[in-house]
């Protein structure tokens, strides 16, 4: 591959981008096209397309060139370490824990940090340190954190390649730098589920915080805040799903123990219109069943269950509601301290009565205290604090 085509793979990957709204900004597309995410993936990974583009596959440099080539310059995240290192990174088991991030969303989360010329940047989750040299490319001041030693090791010798030199940390990104604040922008590339509150102090009133937020397994928001002095506060700006930061980490378990204890009733509310009313009802239920995580599932047999649970909790309560076609109402099974689908019908009629408000009316309040979930202004509080 001679760089004039790598050049044109890197051109009809931004021309995409644009075509599909990611990519609006110049100056964006001029860091994409001054620095070749081909320089920063690895001779293999686990291609993982964005937007439910096709299943996920092994990529490999040596055995296909071609399809290494087509991967690297497409809208999708790769893979580069499971399990922390302890699983095999292109293959399809384990948790991910690093990738390479999709130029979409990189693109989209670019864009909402408004970089200004020698802003000073801090990057939390390094990964292959891709989005560090964009920023750099950007004439900004980068300081970027990442966790894991020797994704830190491949990130350095990544810039090197590509003649960037942001400043590296290895540490918990968690606790931002305070030896480099005030920043004017701070970025996480890995979710959070709650925004830690070092960052907001060390963002610049007027400074911005941007990153993927992630409170319930399976929902995730691309969230930027302007940092006040004492708290931050900003609205959601869209959907993204991302690692999470390695502390805020929870397992996604519903454990349906002592169902012969359970108790069984029937509901109007279709499970279905729960799982799929959109990303609006999600911060609802949010709210309104604070803990709680949802798996949908669509059965074999046609028929639909939404299954909830406490995150974090494999002891907890837990509910399912089942689907089944032609049915008039639904079958409820709940067990435990709490009634999850009771909570999530109540979530959910309070959602109604608002006028099934969208994710563009609600917002994000981080204090040393905690988070308040609002909707359309900060002090229309929607639940409690976080
Ligand atoms: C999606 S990857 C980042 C992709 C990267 N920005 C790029 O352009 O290639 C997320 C990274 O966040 C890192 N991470 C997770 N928790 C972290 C923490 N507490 N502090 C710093 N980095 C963390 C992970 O190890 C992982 O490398």
């Amino acid at each position: 591959m001679t760089d004039a085509t790598a050049a044109a793979r890197n051109r009809a990957m931004t021309d995409a981008l644009r075509a599909a709204g990611s990519l609006t900004q110049a100056r964006v597309e001029a860091a994409m096209h001054a620095t070749p995410r081909h320089l920063f993936a690895r001779d293999s990974g686990w291609l993982s397309p964005d937007h439910g583009a096709g299943p996920g596959r092994t990529i490999h440099r040596q055995a296909d060139p071609d399809g290494w080539w087509s991967a690297v310059y497409s809208d999708g995240s790769i893979i580069t370490q499971r399990d922390d290192g302890a699983g095999v990174a292109d293959s399809a088991n384990g948790a991910p824990t690093s990738s390479l991030s999709a130029p979409g969303v990189v693109a989209e989360f670019l864009e909402l940090l408004a970089i200004r010329p020698r802003d000073r940047v801090l990057e939390i989750g390094t990964g292959t340190g891709w989005t560090a040299a964009l920023l750099a490319q950007m004439d900004t001041d980068v300081t970027s954190i990442e966790v894991d030693p020797h994704v830190a090791e491949q990130a350095v010798a990544n810039l090197k390649t590509a003649d960037r030199a942001p400043r590296l940390l290895v540490g918990d990104g968690a606790e931002g730098w305070p030896e480099g604040a005030p920043y004017d922008r701070v970025h996480a590339t890995c979710a959070v589920a709650r925004v830690p509150f070092a960052w907001v102090e060390q963002t610049r009133p007027g400074g911005m915080i941007v990153t993927p937020w992630q409170p319930m397994t399976g929902y995730g928001w691309k969230l930027r805040l302007i940092a006040s002095g004492s708290q931050a506060v900003g609205r959601f700006h869209g959907t993204a799903g991302f690692m999470m930061l390695r502390e805020q980490r929870t397992a996604a378990r519903w454990n349906p123990r002592h169902a012969d204890e359970a108790m069984s009733t029937r509901t109007r509310l279709d499970p279905r219109t729960v799982a799929q009313s959109g990303t609006g009802l999600a911060l609802a239920v949010f709210a309104g069943c604070p803990g709680m995580g949802m798996i949908p599932m669509d059965n074999d047999d046609g028929s639909f269950s939404l299954l909830q649970f406490e995150i974090g909790n494999a002891e907890g309560a837990w509910a399912s509601c089942d689907w089944e076609p032609d049915s008039t109402d639904y079958e409820v099974t709940q067990y435990g301290d709490r009634r999850l689908w009771d909570e999530t019908e109540n979530a959910f009629a309070w959602w109604v009565e608002q006028g099934a408000p969208g994710e563009d009316r609600y917002g994000l309040t981080v204090t040393e205290g905690g988070e308040l979930l609002w909707l359309d202004q900060p002090t229309n509080v929607v639940g409690g604090d976080h």
